[in-house]
């Protein structure tokens, strides 16, 4: 069975931490690279988390930098507790050696491997869209020869960030735009059901005795989560991995087609993901979105996955 291809656009970050830990023990695709953007934290922090994520636990793939700033806004976060200030919590990786970044910026790498692939090629992406669009606009091929976009991002239902935005897509808009615009088809994993995928003390246990590199280092992270979210934070949720989820486990949750696009303006809607769920714009879909999960069956598969990695 071949091995289906991917890219993970991420703003590393905790969750999409352990979203990578996952996809390496993901038999059924290629990880054919990791590309970085400003999200959570600083590029200069997220790149370097996706390169010493990779050497420290043995998987090897182009990492690629890329956008440090969104589209239109002047957006970079400083350092905050839902990521600690170099997005990876308390945790401190040793730095990578071995390895260094692709020559390449992210958008340039996605392009030539979107080429390379044939048309094959899909996209997890659980960071601002900055990278995908800035290679939508650079290399107007790119839109026919990405298979699919599986995205974290969004919410049919309320915000995170505001009463109705989500982070990924309220940190760049007019990146999400471009993306919901381009006409590549779209799987939106948003807050309606990644803010149940909420992980257990039992689960960080399971981590922690399968003890690999990987778990460990998965139970440490969601030890720092379990902690945040005692200290007033956010709690021990898989906004990202859930992303990987709707990729690899699909049969785990449940969609709905909508019409969908980002606001731009508006005080109180900028970054909003509207879903045109009366239809009254008369548009086809271009989004399937998310709605319910099976939360115990996520869970499952998500320790199974990242015990399942040896690294080398
Ligand atoms: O709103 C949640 C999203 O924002 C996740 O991707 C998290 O990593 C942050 O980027
Ligand atoms: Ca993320």
């Amino acid at each position: 069975m071949k091995k289906r291809p991917f890219i993970i656009d991420c703003d590393t970050g905790t969750d999409d931490a352990i979203a990578l830990l996952a996809a390496y023990g993901c038999e059924e695709i290629e990880l054919l690279g990791i590309t970085s953007v400003n999200g959570n934290v600083r590029e200069e922090y997220t790149s370097r988390n996706n390169l010493d994520l990779c050497e420290y636990v043995g998987f090897k793939c182009p990492v690629c930098r890329g956008a440090d700033m969104p589209m239109a806004s002047g957006y970079r976060n400083s350092s905050d507790m839902t990521h600690g200030h170099t997005g990876l919590g308390s945790i401190e990786l040793p730095k990578a050696t071995k390895t260094d970044f692709d020559s390449r910026k992210a958008a340039q790498f996605l392009y030539e491997t979107a080429v390379e692939q044939k048309g094959e090629l899909e996209l997890l992406v659980i960071g601002p869209m900055t990278n995908i669009a800035i290679a939508i606009i650079q290399y107007p091929e790119f839109v026919s020869l990405v298979k699919h976009v599986w995205f974290m991002g969004g919410a049919v239902w309320g915000g995170n960030v505001t009463t109705n935005a989500e982070f990924n897509i309220w940190a760049d808009p007019e990146a999400a735009h471009t993306v919901f615009m381009s006409g590549i088809p779209m799987t939106m994993v948003g807050l309606d059901v990644t803010l149940k995928a909420i992980m257990t003390k039992d689960d960080i246990k399971e981590l922690r005795d399968n003890d690999t590199k990987s778990s460990v280092l998965a139970a440490d992270l969601l030890d720092f989560m379990a902690d945040r979210h005692e200290r007033g934070g956010e709690d021990i949720i898989m906004h990202d991995a859930l992303a990987l989820a709707a990729a690899l486990y699909p049969e785990c949750m449940r969609y709905e087609d909508y019409w969908m696009d980002v606001e731009l303006r508006g005080d109180y809607t900028r970054g909003h993901t509207f879903a045109d769920f009366r239809n009254k714009m008369k548009k086809e879909p271009n989004v399937s979105a998310a709605m319910e999960v099976d939360v115990p069956a996520f869970r499952r598969w998500l320790v199974d996955k990242i015990n399942s990695y040896k690294g080398e």
